[in-house]
């Protein structure tokens, strides 16, 4: 398993954030995390990496590769070559005044070693293969020249280059139009498969999960609700929750047939 998460409880001060979590992602598959605002799916992905809030108290187990992140010395090992995030809206995760090149060579060059140099071939192969153009003239860029397709993939090409065996993609598509979303999800599903990642992919959106995912687990309040097979989640929701989402389609206002000749 490359990830497994058992039973995780986490709670800051009185507030219970996780309440019994457990959530597996085996070798090259992609389980959808869904539910809905403030749920805990940031959280529970964010504890694969040991990123937990200030003064958190957790119980249960969390082990990326096999390996348990409650030893410090281990999640080192796990960020570095095992795991990475891409988190959710990259515009608040890049620095603002740092050139979009050096903030993607960064963990190359500070945690794998590598030389400048090296970092800015390796970024530049791996901006080519997210789909990115013109990657010298974009390296030197600041990412309020860059638009929320090109620095989603940034964020996804940045995450790659440890080449990691489990990708934590939090809401990597949701800021994103249609269009490029469709690009993004098929980049992600090729790179997934040459690589035989493991991808723990988080989304509000039930039927995109339903459609993407082999396995989709529901959450509500922080504990899971529903676990199933992407391909029956929406036709046969165990949990009312989950029916629910199943059932939501956005509500429009009726247009007034007025309207169309004004
Ligand atoms: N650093 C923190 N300190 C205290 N509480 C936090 C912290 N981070 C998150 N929470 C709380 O944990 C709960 C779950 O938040 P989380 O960000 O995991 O939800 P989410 O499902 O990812 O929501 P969204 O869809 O909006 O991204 C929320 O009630 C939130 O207020
Ligand atoms: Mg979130």
């Amino acid at each position: 398993m490359l990830l497994s998460i058992e039973n995780l409880q986490l709670s800051v001060r009185d507030h219970q954030i996780l309440r019994n979590v457990s959530v597996d992602v085996a070798e090259g598959e992609t389980v959808g995390l869904v539910g809905e605002s403030g749920s805990g799916k940031s959280t529970t992905a964010r504890a694969a990496l040991r990123l937990v809030p200030d003064g958190a108290r957790m119980s249960g187990s969390v082990r990326v590769c096999g390996n348990d992140v409650t030893d410090p010395a281990v999640v080192r090992r796990v960020r570095r070559t095992m795991a990475a995030m891409i988190f959710q809206e990259p515009r608040s995760v890049l620095n603002p005044v740092r050139r979009i090149g050096d903030s993607a060579t960064e963990r190359l060059v500070h945690v794998h070693g590598m030389t400048r140099a090296e970092a800015r071939t390796r970024i530049a192969e791996l901006f080519v293969e997210v789909g990115l153009k013109d990657t010298e003239r974009l390296s030197r860029c600041h990412p309020h020249q860059l638009s929320g397709g090109m620095l989603q993939r940034v964020v996804i090409a940045a995450a790659l280059s440890i080449a990691p065996r489990l990708l934590l993609a939090d809401e990597a598509t949701s800021a994103l139009d249609v269009t490029t979303q469709a690009e993004v999800l098929a980049l992600l599903r090729r790179l997934q498969r040459e690589r035989e990642m493991g991808v723990l992919f988080i989304t509000h959106d039930l039927h995109l999960a339903a459609a993407y995912c082999d396995r989709v687990y529901v959450m509500k309040d922080g504990s899971i609700v529903d676990s199933q097979k992407g391909g029956t989640i929406l036709a046969n929701p165990v949990d009312p929750y989950t029916k629910a989402l199943a059932e939501a389609v956005p509500l429009l206002p009726e247009r007034d047939p007025s309207e169309a000749r004004r």
